[in-house]
Parts: structure tokens; C-alpha cells; sequence
């Protein structure tokens, strides 16, 4: 097994853009700031280099000092700028002072936590364990909804007017990935790995029995979708994260679709499994989506093993699967006749891709993947393209360091745009149908690091602007277009389906 550092966990980087403030105040990250230099330069040395976005100088934290600071900055993207995370937890390693100092110092990098103990000196660990259990002490979650900025009223961006609507404010848990049926119920996943159907007025019902869901980590039930023929099928498919029979200490990326009927699943198949099943609780993707086609594309993240499996061909981790409905692999994938290579491989050098979605127009499919700390990418996919990870990036590592001085390189693609600092994208959708007037053709981009909604402006394939929406609205999970024409999110704290309708 390869060795772990934290690096690789990290989901969720700090913001790049604060270098300065830090350095001020922090002399320990001139490492830092030399390095993102670096990088900078290498960028701008690219002859045509995609467009680094500009982050919006409402969100930039220029306000804060010491342990808020490093907070918001290195750990807000995971637990919630809120501390939402903190607020009523069961904390598995204790909560005692000592404990979480442990849990800051060491992490669990197998999970997702990364260790901190090379980042921060002991008394900035204590501050930032002081900063954490001062401010969530006597916190209760429903207080911290009343925080939630009220959206309610008519809102205005720069192309449209619109209000969003609430279906429900009732699913428990981490909502992850939507679906909507055509009869206009929407199928919602839950990350811990129950599955309900929203209905109408807001309705929700648990969908029984699933396949085997090991929810841990970052696993879990993940996203949903329904075949093309769902009329004549009822075909709803589930990505997941499922324990390898003969180790359940080992988990994998796998896809089951089963037939609803009610609100219940029958004939389970599994009709795809990521192999190798790996030791790790992190970077499973995953997304589901079909093309016009019919192919079924599956998302499948690292697992946390930047430097094994993600460049090579002969694995299923770090890729982008494309699979008949059933699970048959179609011959004309770009692999198929490649000595050693798994046939299933669409496209490889992937992250941690949580986004997916097909081009309205075109019918290709994109991606969007969490960088390490910066280089958050959007990839447009060709069969057999490598996307690069991790040789070539606009991230560095968790604690600063650099894994790659490369952000590009014959043979591997360069994304569509980037972000650096990360955003932290999760589900996104291309906006179709004729709802959203210059909306249409847009990406709208789910960030769970500043919790709103990123709109790229697209041109064809080329991103000419960008707008944030629905600042502060929560963890965006996944952004979808129902078959009734709206935009559908779900989002964390409370769990929230929503849909955006533009005022006539
Ligand atoms: C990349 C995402 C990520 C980032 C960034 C991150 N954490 Fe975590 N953290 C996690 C995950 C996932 C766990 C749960 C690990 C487990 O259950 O084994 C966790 C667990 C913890 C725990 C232990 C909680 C318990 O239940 O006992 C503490 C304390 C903690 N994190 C503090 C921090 C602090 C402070 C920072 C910033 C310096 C931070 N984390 C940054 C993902 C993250």
C-alpha cells in the first residue's frame, strides 16, 4: 500500500488569496507564499492558460484574526464556516481539550481528517481547539438555522429574477445527489444511505430496501439516477460505497440499479465495481449520468492514492467509467483493446470528481473534480483523455507543499477553468430547456466550501463570466435539471430541496 500523507485527504484547501494577511501575522508561512508564487509564475508562463478565476471580494476574509482565521481558512471548507459540524456532534475521538488537540495534531488521514501537527505550531492548535469549543458551547443546530440568510424574498442576478422554493426542509442527514421522476417526484440520496422520494407538497417517503451501503468517511450512498427508459423500466441506479466481500475493511465505487415500484427497490444488480476495493474512507466521486446515447457514465475519485492508481490503466480508481445500462462494457470504449487496461475506462488522471453533467447542446459530458488545495477543475471529456492528476495541477499540497511544480503537459488535458483558491465543487448542471432565458447553456456549480451556487457564463465550450448566487445558502450538495424544466438543489443544515423559478 502506498504511504498516506495528509496532503492527499485534503478536500478542502485554505484560500490562496489570504497569503498576505497570514504572512503578516504568521512569519511560519513565507514557505507558503514562496510557493504559491511559484506556481503563479508556472501559470503565467502557460501560453493559454485557462481562466483563473477572481473570487469575489465579498468573500474574501479580511476581517478576522489568530484561531477564527485559521479556521476559516483551513477548516471551515469540511466542518462548516458555522462549525456546524462541531454543533451537537458525536464526537468519535473524545471532546475533551487534550482529545481534540490529538485530533488536530494527528488527524485521521484514512478518513478525511488531515493531520495538522507540521502546519500549526502547539499553541495554535490549542487556540484553534479553544476557538472550537468556546463557540459551539451551548450551540444547538436549530440555532444555527436561524442564522440562515433569508432567501425568501425575489432575487435578482444578472441575467434573471427568480424566488426559491423550499419542496422540504425535512431530509435528515447529508442530502447528496437528486433525481426527479416523470411524474415529477424526486428521488434524494442520503449520504448515511437512506434513500427517500420527495412528493408532491414536499411529502418524504424512505425508499426500501437498497443494496449493502457502507457509510463511512466520505462514503456512503452517494448519487442517484434513473434510466432514459425509466417509463418502461422503472430502472433508478445508485452509486455507493461498498465493503469488499472477503475484507470489509476495504471499500470500492460501485453502481446497483434496482426497479421501484412504491416506495421500494426490487432485483438489485450490481452493474459495476470500481476495482480494487482500498483501505481508505476518502475520494470516492461519485456521479451517475446517462448520455443522449444511452451510455452510462460513473465517477469514480483517487481514494486517496494520488500516486498509484489515478495514471495507471490497469485499475478503476481515479477514472471515468462509461458502461451499457446493464453493466456490459461497449466495445468502442477507448481502452477495450488495451493489453491490461480495464475496458470500462472513459477517460483517467482524475481526483476526487463529484460533479457530472451533459452538455444540452453538444451531448458531451463534463466533470467537475476537488482539487487538493487549489485546482479545483472543469473538464470537458474526450474518450481516452488523460485529465492530468496527479502530474500535472494548479493545487499544492494540504500542508503547503508542492507535489507538482507541472500545471501542464503534453498528452494530458488542461481543464475548462479552474479555482484557486477551491471552491470546493460538488453536483453541477448544465442549465437547458427555455426557463432561465440567458441562463441557458450556463454551468451552476454546487460549492460546499463558501455554500452558494457558481454560475460559469459559458460561450460554447469557453467560460466568458462568472456570478455567485444564493450567497450563504448551505452546503450545495447537487444541482440538477428536473424533467419539469427547474433547477433542483439540495443542500446541508437543514437538509434542503429547493428549486429556483423564475419570476415571469
Ligand atoms: C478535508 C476535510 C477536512 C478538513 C480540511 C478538516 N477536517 Fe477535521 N475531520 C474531517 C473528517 C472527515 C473527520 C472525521 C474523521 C473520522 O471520523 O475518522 C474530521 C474529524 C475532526 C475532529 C475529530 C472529531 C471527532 O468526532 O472526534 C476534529 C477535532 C477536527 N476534525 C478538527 C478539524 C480542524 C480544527 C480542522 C482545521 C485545522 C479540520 N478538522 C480540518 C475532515 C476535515
Amino acid at each position: 500500500m502506498a504511504p498516506i500523507t495528509p496532503s492527499q485527504f485534503a478536500e478542502i484547501p485554505c484560500r490562496f488569496k489570504d497569503t498576505y494577511q497570514w504572512l503578516s501575522t504568521t512569519t511560519q508561512l513565507v514557505l507558503l507564499l514562496f510557493l504559491s508564487l511559484l506556481l503563479s509564475c508556472n501559470s503565467s508562463m502557460d501560453p493559454e492558460p485557462p481562466e483563473e478565476e477572481v473570487i469575489d471580494p465579498g468573500n474574501e476574509i479580511v476581517d478576522l484574526v489568530g484561531a477564527e482565521l485559521n479556521y476559516r481558512n483551513h477548516c471551515g471548507g469540511c466542518h462548516g464556516q458555522n462549525l456546524s459540524s462541531f454543533v451537537e456532534r458525536e464526537w468519535t475521538y473524545g471532546n475533551s481539550f487534550e482529545e481534540v488537540v490529538q485530533s488536530i495534531t494527528n488527524g485521521y488521514t484514512n478518513n478525511g481528517m488531515p493531520a495538522y501537527g507540521a502546519t500549526f505550531s502547539e499553541q495554535e492548535i490549542q487556540e484553534l481547539t479553544d476557538y472550537i469549543l468556546t463557540e459551539i458551547d451551548g450551540k444547538t443546530q436549530a440555532m444555527l438555522e436561524e442564522e440562515n440568510p433569508d432567501l425568501s424574498g425575489l432575487i435578482s442576478s444578472d441575467d434573471l429574477t427568480f424566488r426559491l422554493e423550499t419542496l422540504t426542509d425535512k431530509i435528515p442527514g447529508i442530502p447528496w445527489g437528486i433525481a426527479q421522476l416523470p411524474n415529477g417526484e424526486i428521488l434524494v440520496t442520503e449520504r448515511g444511505g437512506r434513500l427517500f422520494l420527495v412528493r408532491n407538497k414536499g411529502h418524504l417517503v424512505e425508499v426500501t430496501n437498497l443494496p449493502d451501503i457502507v457509510s463511512e468517511g466520505q462514503g456512503g450512498l452517494l448519487d442517484v439516477t434513473i434510466h432514459p427508459d425509466f417509463e418502461n423500466n422503472s430502472f433508478v441506479y445508485l452509486s455507493y460505497s461498498r465493503a469488499n466481500p472477503s475484507d470489509s475493511s476495504e471499500l470500492t465505487t460501485a453502481v446497483a440499479r434496482g426497479v421501484l415500484n412504491g416506495n421500494s427497490l426490487s432485483q438489485i444488480e450490481i452493474v459495476f465495481t470500481a476495482l480494487p476495493y482500498v483501505n481508505s474512507g476518502t475520494h470516492f466521486g461519485s456521479r451517475l449520468v446517462f448520455d443522449t446515447e444511452g451510455y452510462l457514465y460513473v465517477s469514480v475519485g483517487d481514494r486517496g492514492r494520488r500516486d498509484t492508481y489515478p495514471q495507471a490503466l490497469d485499475n478503476a480508481i481515479g477514472k471515468i467509467h462509461r458502461i451499457h445500462d446493464d453493466g456490459r462494457i461497449p466495445t468502442d470504449n477507448p481502452f477495450y483493446t488495451t493489453p491490461g487496461a480495464v475496458n470500462s475506462i472513459f477517460t483517467y488522471g482524475t481526483r476526487n470528481p463529484q460533479g457530472m453533467s451533459i452538455h444540452p447542446e453538444t451531448g458531451a459530458v463534463w466533470e467537475g473534480e476537488h482539487g487538493p488545495r487549489g485546482g479545483d477543475e472543469i473538464n470537458l471529456l474526450e474518450a481516452g483523455d488523460n485529465n492530468g492528476w496527479p502530474i500535472i495541477s494548479y493545487g499544492i499540497n494540504y500542508d503547503g507543499t508542492t507535489f507538482t511544480d507541472l500545471t501542464e503537459l503534453d498528452g494530458m488535458e488542461q481543464p475548462v477553468h479552474y479555482w484557486t483558491p477551491s471552491i470546493a465543487p460538488c453536483g453541477m448542471t448544465f442549465v437547458s430547456g427555455d426557463f432561465y432565458g440567458n441562463w441557458k447553456n450556463d454551468l451552476f456549480v454546487g460549492s460546499l466550501k463558501f455554500e452558494y451556487l457558481h454560475r460559469l457564463k459559458m460561450n460554447g465550450n469557453e467560460v466568458i463570466g462568472h456570478e455567485t448566487l444564493l450567497d450563504g445558502i448551505g452546503r450545495v450538495r447537487d444541482a440538477q435539471m428536473g424533467r419539469d424544466g427547474y433547477l433542483y438543489l439540495v443542500v446541508e443544515g437543514p437538509g434542503r430541496l429547493m428549486r429556483l423559478v423564475p419570476e415571469q
